[in-house]
């Protein structure tokens, strides 16, 4: 008999994947999915403890679905980062917690699954894998979503910025053999999709220490060249190891879309020299002029974070002025969390949380008012946009996304999902775009993608 799964997951994009990629393993092993706990013999929750916030939100998940332990005898398992982190500690503080699953675990799921289910034995799988054969599973066997898929191209990350908890939860930096990502990349591209967005904590360091692999720009170039694939997106990266080639890579490759997400963190030297992230205010500010000379429409968006141990008044106004300097598209702001393990948990100099709170919401007016601005820009442009599927809001619109990944509404049906359409902006709002579809066979003009998309026809 068919089994149901549930899955809440937390955290980044690499965990969305890897809840994608659980339910595809539990897929060819007799479960299926609901979108409802209480249907489900099978709850996973797949966390993330970047911050003290997302890791909290595991024991108030596990408080929700206990009734339906006590109640049917449903199987609760947490996943991810939360769960590489603690490990045995979840089991003990969580009596009826019957899976701890960490990281590099995911492909065993089935197996643990299955042994929970015969012996009723309490499990917890949290070694790292060196060699990084949790990665190889990741071939899809069967497309989520057909539009766009992620890839995920790297494990761990080894810049061990002082603040953050990912290198000791997703392990050492590793590099996935380019033949199977490009593999992969052509296998969902003949399953109709049309955008890929590649995924790891600093992919700039994409084939660093792997012999005759190839580096970051490279394997972007080989994407490129992919028939049938329309779109390239990928994220994470780290300021330090942006190359000119990257940056270079945005005027070349007709693919990739005009979209960076470059987090800074703060705009004082003094604070990021603290936070071990290798590179100053200038030296940002010198690759985004850079990014914009080579790439005059490409949308920056970035993570920024205030309190961090020994943040004065005039560090922080280093990082509004940067804010400005910059003009953002977007912006993740956060109110550093202290995380155990990590060196700067040691810094001493707290910032109080009142201001911490008070610096945050400064940061976020300002970034409020030039995100609107900047989709103010596009106002009457025609910009390409990747149909998504039908709006929330209304099924007589549709929904998709331009290069610079904004979302955009306009009225459409269902036939023109997974087409790209030139859309002309009407009205711009704080979150999306409004736009009409321009009728049959208009090539672009007033674009803001730049000369590279100018091709597309309805
Ligand atoms: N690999 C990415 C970041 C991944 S974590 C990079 O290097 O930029 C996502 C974001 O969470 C970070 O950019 C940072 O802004 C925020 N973050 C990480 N650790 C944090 C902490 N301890 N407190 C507050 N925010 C944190
Ligand atoms: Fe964390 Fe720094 Fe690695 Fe990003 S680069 S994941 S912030 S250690
Ligand atoms: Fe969170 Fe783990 Fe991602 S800590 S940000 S889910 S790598």
């Amino acid at each position: 008999m068919e089994k149901r799964v549930y899955i809440e997951t937390y955290g980044c994009q690499m965990n969305e994947h890897d809840s994608e990629r659980i339910l595809r393993l539990l897929e060819g092993s007799r479960y299926s999915e609901t979108k409802e706990a209480k249907e489900a013999d099978l709850i996973l929750i797949n966390t993330c403890s970047v911050r003290e916030k997302p890791e909290h939100k595991v024991y108030s998940a596990l408080g929700r679905f206990k009734r339906f332990k006590d109640e049917k005898g449903t199987i609760i398992g947490v996943a991810g980062c939360v769960a590489q982190q603690e490990g045995d500690r979840l089991l003990d503080r969580v009596p009826y917690l019957d899976m701890v699953v960490g990281t590099h675990a995911i492909p065993l799921i089935p197996q643990l699954v299955q042994k929970v289910e015969a012996s009723k034995q309490r499990i917890c799988q949290t070694g790292l894998d060196p060699e990084g054969k949790y990665l190889q599973a990741t071939f899809p066997q069967r497309v989520m979503n057909k539009v766009k898929s992620y890839v995920t191209i790297m494990q761990g990350c080894d810049r061990f910025c002082s603040f953050c908890i990912v290198p000791y939860v997703r392990g050492r930096e590793l590099s996935r053999p380019s033949r199977e990502i490009i593999k992969e990349v052509k296998h969902l591209t003949e399953m109709g999709v049309k955008e890929v967005c590649l995924l790891g904590q600093n992919v700039n360091a994409y084939g660093k220490g792997m012999e005759g692999e190839l580096d970051f720009p490279q394997l972007l170039d080989r994407i490129n060249d992919i028939e049938g694939l329309q779109r390239i997106r990928f994220t994470t990266s780290h300021p330090g190891d942006l190359s000119e080639e990257l940056i270079q890579a945005f005027s070349k490759l007709k693919k990739l879309c005009e979209r960076f997400h470059l987090p800074f963190q703060s705009g004082s030297n003094k604070i990021l020299r603290a936070m071990h992230r290798g590179y100053t205010k200038e030296s940002y500010l010198e690759k985004i002029d850079r990014l914009k000379e080579i790439c005059p429409p490409i949308a920056i968006t970035t993570d920024v974070m205030v309190g961090f141990p020994g943040e004065e008044e005039k560090d922080f106004e280093e990082t509004l002025d940067l804010l400005q300097k910059v003009r953002f598209d977007d912006l993740f702001s956060f109110k550093y969390s202290p995380r155990k393990g990590t060196r700067a948990f040691q810094f001493q100099d707290k910032v109080e949380e009142k201001v911490k709170q008070e610096r945050l919401s400064i940061l976020q007016e300002i970034q409020k008012g030039i995100t609107l601005q900047k989709n103010q820009e596009l106002e009457s442009c025609v910009e390409e946009v990747l149909v998504e599927g039908l709006s929330k809001q209304s099924n007589q619109d549709v929904t998709g996304r331009t290069r610079s990944n904004k979302i955009v509404n306009f009225q459409g049906n269902l036939n023109l999902v997974g087409k790209l359409v030139p859309v002309q902006i009407t009205k711009a709002y704080p979150h999306s775009l409004r736009g009409e579809m321009v009728p049959t066979h208009c090539r672009l003009q007033n674009t803001n993608s730049g000369a590279k998309s100018s091709e597309i026809l309805i």
